[in-house]
C-alpha cells in the first residue's frame, strides 16, 4: 500500500486514530504515556484498529516504554513506521513467565508479528531497544536460561517487509524470523555488546543477529550486526533464502543449524546462498552444524541424535579479519550441556546428507591463536558428505602457511585435496 505523508501525520501526532472510515485506509499514531508507564495497551490498541489495511505510526523523539508482552497477529496490508524508541522493561520475572512461546528450544518472544503484507519501516530513526544487560548478566549463571526475550520477530507471517531499523541489546536472538514466506529484511543495525564482553564473552551466548526458522522465501540484505553468537543461523526447516551484503562484528559468522538436536526429528537447510559478507574479529566463518548421535540433557542447551539434509548451499565473497577458529567449518559434535555427554566418536551424528555445499572466495586473515588451519571440516562418519567445493579461499594465518582439515569430505583427503 501507498504510504501517507510523513508531514500530515506529524502535525496531528496528538491526535489518536485518524479518520478511521470504512472508505479511507484507518491511521493511527501511536501515544506515549510519556512518564515511564507501560505503553503496551496503545500500541496493542493501534494494531487492533489500524492493522488491517492500514497505516500505523511510532512517533519520532518517543519513547515507548513496553512492559507487557506484544504479540501482533492477524495483521493484514498494514505499513507501520517506526521512528520511535520501544524500549523494553527489565522486569526478568515477568518476561519469564509471560513472553510469547515457541517450541524451538523453548524460545521466548517479546514482540511479534503475524499477518501478510506487513511492511514496516523505522526510516533510519526507529529503535528497539531490549535492555539486554540485565540477561546477559543471568546468562553467564544460566547458559540456557529461560525466557530471554527475542525482541523482534516476524512468526507466521507472509509477504512481510522489515527495513531502515535498529535492534539493540536483546536479551537473546535478535531478529526471528519464524514460520513464514516471502519476507525481506533489509537495512537492519542490529548491536547487542555487553559492558563485560571483553572479560567474559560467554555472556552473550545466544544472542544471534538474524535467525530463520520453518521459513521458506527470505532474503537478508545490507544489515550491520555486532552481537556474541552467530550473525546469521539457518536453522532447521530453512528453505530459499538470500543473504547479501553484511558486516558482521564479533559474531561467531554465518551458520547452518545447529541442526539434529530433537530425537526423531529431520532438520531440512535447502538452497541458501550468503554472498559478500564481511566478518570482523568473528570466531568461525560460514560453518555447519549439528548434535551428535545421542540425546543428552534437553534443549536449549542439550539434545542431539536428530536427523537432517543440507543440500545447495552457496557461502561467497568472504572477507574475513582476526577470525579465532576456522573461516570454513563443519562440526557435528555440538552440544551445549557441560557434564557427562559421551564423546562423538562413541556416538557420531547418524542420518546427515550434505549436499552441494560450495564456499568460494575467502579472503583475509586469521587471529594467531587459530594457529594455521582455515578450513576444519569433519563430517561424522556416518554422514553423507557429498558435492563440496572450495574455491580460492585466501585466508592467511599472520605467520606460516594455511592448512586445510577434511575428515569424511567425499572426493578430498585429509588436506582438503581433491582425489
Ligand atoms: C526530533 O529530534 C531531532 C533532534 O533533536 C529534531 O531535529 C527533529 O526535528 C525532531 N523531530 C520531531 C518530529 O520532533
Ligand atoms: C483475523 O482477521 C480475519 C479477517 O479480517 C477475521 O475473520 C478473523 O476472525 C481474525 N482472526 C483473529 C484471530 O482475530
Ligand atoms: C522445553 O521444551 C521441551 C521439549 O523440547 C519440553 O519438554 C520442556 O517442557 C520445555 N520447557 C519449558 C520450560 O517450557
Ligand atoms: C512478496 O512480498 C512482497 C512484499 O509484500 C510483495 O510485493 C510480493 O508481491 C510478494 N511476492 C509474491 C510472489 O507473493
Ligand atoms: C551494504 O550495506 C550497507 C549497510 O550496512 C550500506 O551502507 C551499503 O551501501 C551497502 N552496499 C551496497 C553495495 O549496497
Ligand atoms: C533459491 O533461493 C533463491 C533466493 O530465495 C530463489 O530466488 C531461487 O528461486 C531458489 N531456487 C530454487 C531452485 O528454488
Ligand atoms: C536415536 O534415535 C532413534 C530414533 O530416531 C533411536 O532409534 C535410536 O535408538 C537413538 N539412538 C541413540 C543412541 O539413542
Ligand atoms: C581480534 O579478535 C579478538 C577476539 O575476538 C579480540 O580480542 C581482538 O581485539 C581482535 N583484534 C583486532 C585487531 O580487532
Ligand atoms: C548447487 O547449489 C547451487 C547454490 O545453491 C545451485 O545454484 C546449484 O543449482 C546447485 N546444483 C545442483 C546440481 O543442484
Ligand atoms: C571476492 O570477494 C571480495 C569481497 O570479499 C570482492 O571484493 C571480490 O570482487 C570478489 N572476487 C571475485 C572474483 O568475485
Ligand atoms: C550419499 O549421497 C550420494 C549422492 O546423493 C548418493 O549417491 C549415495 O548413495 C549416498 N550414500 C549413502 C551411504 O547414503
Ligand atoms: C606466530 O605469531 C604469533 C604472534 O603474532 C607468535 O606468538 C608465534 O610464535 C608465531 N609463530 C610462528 C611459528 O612464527
Amino acid at each position: 500500500m501507498k504510504p501517507h505523508g510523513l508531514e500530515f501525520l506529524l502535525f496531528f501526532s496528538s491526535w489518536y486514530c485518524l479518520g478511521a472510515r470504512a472508505d479511507a485506509s484507518p491511521v493511527c499514531v501511536i501515544p506515549a504515556a510519556g512518564d515511564e508507564s507501560d505503553d503496551s495497551p496503545a500500541i496493542i490498541q493501534a494494531f487492533q484498529d489500524c492493522g488491517k489495511g492500514g497505516q500505523i505510526t511510532f512517533s519520532a523523539n518517543t519513547t515507548y516504554y513496553v512492559q507487557t508482552v506484544l504479540q501482533l497477529h492477524n495483521l493484514s496490508n498494514v505499513q507501520i513506521d517506526f521512528l520511535g524508541t520501544i524500549l523494553f522493561s527489565t522486569d526478568v520475572r515477568y518476561w519469564i513467565q509471560h513472553g510469547s512461546y515457541y517450541h524451538f528450544q523453548n524460545i521466548s518472544i517479546a514482540m511479534e508479528f503475524s499477518g501478510e503484507y506487513i511492511n514496516i519501516d523505522g526510516h533510519s530513526q526507529g529503535v528497539i531497544d531490549g535492555q539486554g544487560q540485565v540477561w546477559y548478566d543471568l546468562a553467564l549463571g544460566v547458559g540456557g536460561l529461560f525466557g530471554r526475550p527475542i525482541p523482534f520477530s516476524l512468526r507466521n507471517a507472509n509477504h512481510s517487509i522489515a527495513r531502515n531499523l535498529e535492534i539493540k541489546q536483546s536479551g537473546k536472538w535478535n531478529f526471528v524470523i519464524i514460520e513464514s514466506h516471502n519476507i525481506t529484511a533489509d537495512n537492519i543495525f542490529i548491536s547487542s555488546t555487553s559492558d563485560d564482553f571483553q572479560a567474559n564473552p560467554g555472556n552473550l551466548g545466544n544472542t544471534d543477529g538474524f535467525d530463520t526458522l520453518y521459513s521458506d522465501d527470505v532474503r537478508i540484505t545490507n544489515s550491520y550486526i555486532n552481537s556474541g553468537d552467530d550473525c546469521v543461523s539457518f536453522k532447521p526447516g530453512s528453505t530459499n533464502i538470500y543473504v547479501q551484503n553484511l558486516t558482521c562484528v564479533n559474531t561467531a559468522g554465518i551458520a547452518v543449524g545447529s541442526l539434529g538436536q530433537y530425537q526423531g526429528q529431520f532438520d531440512l537447510v535447502e538452497n541458501i546462498t550468503a554472498r559478500d559478507i564481511k566478518l570482523v574479529s568473528s570466531r568461525n566463518g560460514a560453518y555447519i552444524k549439528t548434535y551428535n548421535g545421542i540425546s543428552v540433557y534437553y534443549p536449549p542447551q542439550g539434545g542431539g541424535n536428530g536427523t537432517g539434509r543440507v543440500q545447495n548451499v552457496l557461502f561467497e565473497n568472504f572477507y574475513i579479519q582476526n577470525i579465532t577458529a576456522a573461516p570454513v567449518l563443519i562440526q557435528q559434535c555440538t552440544h551445549w550441556e557441560g557434564y557427562n555427554v559421551p564423546p562423538c566418536a562413541d556416538f557420531p551424528a547418524t542420518g546427515f546428507t550434505f549436499q552441494n555445499v560450495t564456499w568460494k572466495n575467502f579472503t583475509g586473515n586469521t587471529n594467531p591463536s587459530v594457529g594455521t588451519t582455515v578450513a576444519s571440516l569433519a563430517c561424522s562418519p556416518k554422514s553423507n558428505c557429498t558435492g563440496f567445493t572450495f574455491t580460492d579461499i585466501d585466508v592467511r594465518p599472520p605467520n606460516g602457511t594455511a592448512t586445510l582439515s577434511c575428515t569424511n569430505i567425499h572426493g578430498y583427503d585429509e588436506k582438503c585435496q581433491p582425489v
